[in-house]
C-alpha cells in the first residue's frame, strides 16, 4: 500500500474545497450518514461535517492518519475493498484520492454500492494532466517529462479522473455524473515552511530518486535517468536561488472530478 504522510495530506488539500460548488451533486445539506472511505487526515471528513448535519465517519487503512481527522465524528480503521460496514449502513459514502492508489479500486467501489442506500460518489485526480507553471523555466517541461514516466510506470491508475464513472457504472450505479475541479495551488511570497522544503527537496531531487522504480518501469533508461536527475538538481538550485531573492512564483494545477452515482431503487 502506498503510504502517505499527514504533513503531505494536509499541506496538498490546503485551500482545496474552498469553492464547493463541484459538491453540489452529492447533496450534502440532505444526508444523514456519510463515510469517507480512504479519509487520510480527514480533509474531506471535514468539508462533509461543515455542510451537514450527518453523522460522519472516516476510514482508512492507515490509523496514524486517522487521528488526525478531528473533525470526523467516529474514526475506523479497515479496508477500502471489505469494508467493516454492515450493507445499507450510510446514505453517501464517498472517497478522494482513494481509487487511483487502489490495484483493484472495482472492488472498493462495489463495497461503496453495497454500504449505501443512496449515493456512491468518487473525487479522484488525473495526474498525468497536471500542469505546473514555474518561473523557472526547466521546472515545467520536466515535471511534464517526470510525471509521463512516472504514469505509464506506476502500477495503479493515477490518472483514473472522469474514468471513474466506469467504475460506478460497473458496480451497477445509475445516473452516473461527473464534475470536473481543477485544485491550483500558488507558491509565491512569502514562503512559508512546506514550500522551503520543497525547495531543498528538488535541489537534491531525492523524490525523483524514491520514484526510480516507477520512471524505470515506465521506460525511463538508467542513462536518461542520471541526464533527467542532473537537470532536477539544477533546476532545484534555481528555484533555492529565486526563493532567497523573493522571486520564485509556482502554479500547480490538479484536474480533480467529482463523481456521483445513484444506488438504484428496487423497481428499477
Ligand atoms: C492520497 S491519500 C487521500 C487521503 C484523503 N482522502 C485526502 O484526499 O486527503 C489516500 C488514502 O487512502 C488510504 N488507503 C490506501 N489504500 C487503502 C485501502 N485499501 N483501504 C483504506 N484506505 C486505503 C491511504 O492510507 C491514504 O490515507
Amino acid at each position: 500500500m502506498r503510504e502517505f504522510s499527514a504533513d503531505y495530506l494536509t499541506e496538498t488539500r490546503r485551500g482545496m474545497w474552498s469553492d464547493r460548488d463541484a459538491l453540489a451533486s452529492l447533496d450534502l445539506a440532505g444526508r444523514s450518514r456519510i463515510l469517507d472511505v480512504g479519509a487520510g487526515t480527514g480533509e474531506l471528513a471535514a468539508v462533509f461535517a461543515e455542510e451537514s448535519d450527518a453523522e460522519v465517519v472516516a476510514l482508512d487503512a492507515d490509523p496514524g492518519l486517522l487521528g488526525h481527522a478531528a473533525d470526523a465524528d467516529h474514526r475506523l480503521a479497515g479496508d477500502a475493498t471489505r469494508l467493516p460496514v454492515r450493507d445499507d449502513a450510510c446514505d453517501l459514502v464517498a472517497c478522494q484520492a482513494l481509487l487511483i492508489n487502489l490495484p483493484d479500486p472495482a472492488a472498493a467501489v462495489r463495497e461503496f454500492a453495497r454500504v449505501s442506500t443512496d449515493l456512491v460518489a468518487a473525487v479522484e485526480p488525473d495526474n498525468g494532466a497536471v500542469t505546473v507553471d514555474s518561473t523557472v523555466d526547466s521546472e515545467t517541461t520536466l515535471s511534464a517529462r517526470a510525471r509521463q514516466f512516472y504514469v505509464d510506470g506506476v502500477q495503479t491508475d493515477v490518472a483514473l479522473g472522469a474514468d471513474a464513472a466506469d467504475l460506478l457504472e460497473d458496480a451497477g450505479l445509475v445516473d452516473v455524473s461527473t464534475t470536473r475541479y481543477d485544485h491550483t495551488r500558488v507558491t509565491e511570497p512569502p514562503y512559508d515552511d512546506a514550500a522551503l522544503e520543497a525547495a531543498a527537496r528538488k535541489a537534491t531531487a531525492d523524490r525523483l530518486a524514491d520514484q526510480r522504480p516507477e520512471l524505470a518501469a515506465g521506460g525511463l533508461a538508467d542513462d536518461a535517468y542520471d541526464d533527467l536527475r542532473a537537470a532536477w538538481r539544477e533546476m532545484g538550485r534555481e528555484v533555492v536561488a529565486q526563493m532567497q531573492a523573493g522571486e520564485y512564483v509556482r502554479r500547480e494545477t490538479v484536474p480533480f472530478y467529482v463523481t456521483v452515482g445513484a444506488v438504484p431503487r428496487d423497481s428499477e
